[in-house]
């Protein structure tokens, strides 16, 4: 497995339109593998393989939510919670019918670091897609998942969540990541 480079902004490969897959081999798995381990590593719960200059219909997500766990009432809370992982894999997924209700969510993204803005997408969804061995699925979706695989599924079409924004917010978000580059170097 290998910790892959994860293209920011501008990079003009994150505009790229992803092609299908169509060949379900050991270079694939090793692909997802390598994926979530480098969205593990990151830290992220979601990664396009364009994110990594493939330019293939292919997602990983880990929402990798905390352990839940019962505390006596009152009782304080300071230690770590564990998160289970709970690795998803999303190859060639489709979007059958998105609710009229929406979800926002303060959205990030691996290609635009340390920057979050409230994105509104539909709450539920259908979604379809095939898994590393080309098996098919179908499953109503909602809560993070769903804002999360949307997120993701805008990748394969060249779209990043700061796309949603109005002109000027992005503006803002961009020039607050330049800030950040700068102060970095
Ligand atoms: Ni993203």
């Amino acid at each position: 497995m290998a910790i892959l480079p994860i293209l920011e902004v501008p990079d003009p490969r994150l505009k790229t339109v992803s092609e299908p897959v169509t060949v379900f081999d050991d270079d694939l798995k090793t692909l997802i593998a390598d994926m979530f381990e480098t969205m593990y590593d990151a830290p992220g719960i979601g990664l396009a393989a364009i994110q990594v200059g493939v330019p293939e219909r292919i997602l990983v997500i880990d929402l990798q939510e905390p352990v839940e766990h019962d505390h006596e009432h009152g009782e304080h809370c300071d230690h770590e919670h564990d998160v289970v992982r709970d690795p998803k894999v999303f190859i060639n997924p489709e979007i059958l019918d998105p609710s009229e209700d929406l979800n926002v969510y303060s959205e990030g993204c691996l290609s635009v670091p340390e920057q979050y803005a409230d994105v509104e997408r539909p709450a539920t969804i259908t979604a379809r897609w095939q898994d590393e061995t080309g098996k098919k699925y179908e499953e109503q979706v909602d809560g993070l998942l769903a804002t999360c695989l949307q997120h993701e599924m805008d990748h394969l079409e060249g779209i990043l969540f700061i796309d949603h924004l109005s002109r000027l917010k992005r503006q803002m978000v961009l020039k607050k990541l330049a800030k950040q580059r700068k102060e970095a170097a």
